[in-house]
């Protein structure tokens, strides 16, 4: 199965946006067209969600009456970038936030919604999100999500690949528990190669905190362990990026 929009790489698109609610609304309108080619194409459209504050207004968008009909719900699978290591029902749950906004607002199948489970074991966690996400995307040598939200970090992290942990050296697994330091705690993370092979790939990016990093991420000299947000180049795959980035955050751009 051919991920849709493939072999259209073009460069990374920047778009700057008024505010947060001009972001969630184009990147619901993104969602909606690649939903349409996806299932259009292969009967099927594969999503990882993005955690964080940000996407949050994606999602209520998405589950709004001016928006949740446009989409064919049953054939849509949600995955997910990252996760805490908690309880699907903990504050910090990146699967509640999600749940909350949207998944629960909307007819997706439950056996359509892959979720991470964040409590217990995390490396045990990430051996079995590898393996279902290996059980959809079956026999590829990499996923192929038709579409990946991120977001960045104040920091220039992406899902929870934060600067100078382990999983930025991750070539091989798709999924992977990842130590991060400044919070003394792991995550669970698709790793940088399973996001870069996905069709499309759409940063949501909002904020004055993060006027800093992100000339460095898109513009700077490449440092990948100090902004981990470099590593994301779907391009080299054939696919697309692009940036969804409010006023304040593009500051500096
Ligand atoms: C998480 C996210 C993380 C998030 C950034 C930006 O689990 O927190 O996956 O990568 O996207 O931290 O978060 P905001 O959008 O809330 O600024």
């Amino acid at each position: 199965m051919e991920a849709v929009g493939k072999n259209k790489a073009s460069a990374p698109q920047v778009i700057v946006c008024e505010d947060g609610a001009e972001v969630a609304r184009r990147a619901a309108e993104r969602f909606i067209e690649i939903a349409h080619e996806a299932t259009n194409a292969n009967g099927k459209f594969s999503v990882a969600l993005a955690g964080g504050s940000t996407p949050k207004k994606l999602y209520e968008l998405l589950a709004s009456d001016e928006y949740r009909d446009q989409i064919e719900w049953p054939k849509v699978h949600i995955f997910f970038g990252d996760e805490r290591c908690v309880p699907p029902d903990d504050a910090e749950s990146n699967y509640r936030m999600a749940n909350e906004a949207m998944l629960a607002r909307v007819p997706v199948p439950p056996q359509n919604v892959h979720r991470m489970v964040g409590d217990g074991d995390a490396v045990a966690n990430a051996r079995l999100y590898e393996d279902e996400l290996r059980g959809y995307f079956d026999e590829e040598q990499w996923p192929r999500f038709d579409l990946v939200l991120l977001g960045m970090g104040d920091d220039g992290h992406t899902a929870s690949l934060f600067p100078g942990s382990q999983a930025l050296q991750e070539t091989s697994a798709w999924a992977t528990a990842n130590w991060v330091e400044k919070f003394q705690t792991f995550r669970i993370t698709l790793s940088a190669p399973a996001i870069n092979h996905a069709a499309h790939v759409l940063f949501l990016i909002t904020g004055a905190g993060k006027a800093a990093r992100l000339p460095e991420v898109i513009n700077g000299e490449r440092d990948t362990n100090r902004l981990p947000s470099q590593l994301i180049q779907p391009q080299a795959a054939g696919g697309n990026l692009e940036w969804l980035i409010d006023k304040d955050a593009a500051a500096n751009l």
